[in-house]
């Protein structure tokens, strides 16, 4: 049973004149533990796709079940979004801004204290837990954003580009940190959703990619990575560019 389904969903936006098509028909099951990366052009209704399963936007048609629920609004504990601007609170300390999504669903306090103390363990905050967003570079600020969207304990958690406002070093740490994350057993959320426009961060990082045509966007194809965990020798294995040819050939 997938944990994520999507059945012929499409989105159209409408103003007075024109309407666009920017998700035609989309199909795809997730299951449960799963990192999953989406890719395809720009502008072919990744991150519209991404506000449909967070429950931000609706479908023009079809549906979309996260745990057998059809997804009918926001839900913080179904699915959180993080985006690539971070979007932390300027005057909450890093340990405040992940306290939010807790205090949002009404987690006591010393349950909420627990639980922030293991997810600034986790990403790899514990000096900066009483700092403030000024005080953080861009890979501490996403660390905190990763961090207060797992504390709500979500069954997905949703990326929209996470990296892609981040340097190349640090962006390559955190990627590696994520995988680690995402495979500790000890992380209640374990299936991963995340858009990349980068076809090597892809491939390096999921299970699956899913690869849309440009707008409106369609799922092309569905493409298994199978390469061992983990994939640090990535660079010296020649199945992570023939799958990253293959993906590219298909975006065209
Ligand atoms: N709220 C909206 N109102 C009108 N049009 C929208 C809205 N949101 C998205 N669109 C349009 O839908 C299409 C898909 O946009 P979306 O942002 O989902 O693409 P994307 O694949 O995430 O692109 P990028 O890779 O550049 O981030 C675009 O043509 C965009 O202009
Ligand atoms: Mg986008």
């Amino acid at each position: 049973m997938p944990i994520i389904e999507v059945h012929n969903v499409s989105k159209d936006f409408a103003d007075d004149k024109n309407k666009i098509k920017a998700l035609d028909n989309v199909n795809f099951n997730i299951d449960e533990h799963e990192f999953v990366c989406i890719v395809g052009p720009s502008g072919c209704g990744k991150s519209t796709l991404l506000r449909l399963l967070a429950g931000l936007d609706f479908p023009t048609s079809g549906m979309i079940k996260i745990k057998d629920e059809e997804v009918d609004g926001p839900d913080p504990k179904r699915a959180a979004l993080i985006f690539q601007t971070f979007g932390l609170l300027p005057w909450r300390t890093v340990s405040e801004n992940i306290e939010l999504g807790l205090q949002a669903v009404g987690t006591i306090k010393q349950t909420r204290d627990q639980i922030i103390e293991k997810y600034v363990k986790l990403m790899d905050l514990e000096e900066f837990s009483d700092a403030r967003p000024y005080e953080l570079s861009g890979g501490m600020k996403q660390r905190v954003g990763i961090a207060r969207a797992l504390a709500v304990e979500p069954q997905v958690l949703l990326m929209d580009e996470p990296f892609s406002a981040l340097d190349a070093i640090t962006a390559d740490m955190l990627r590696k940190d994520v995988l680690e994350v995402w495979a500790d057993p000890s992380t209640k959320t374990n299936t991963f959703i995340m858009i990349t426009h980068l076809i090597e961060e892809a491939v390096f990082m999921a299970d699956k990619v899913i690869v849309m045509s440009k707008r409106p966007g369609r799922v092309l194809k569905e493409v298994e990575v199978t390469i061992p965990r983990p994939r640090v020798e990535h660079a010296r294995d020649p199945a992570f560019f023939e799958l990253c040819d293959e993906i590219r050939n298909l975006i065209g």
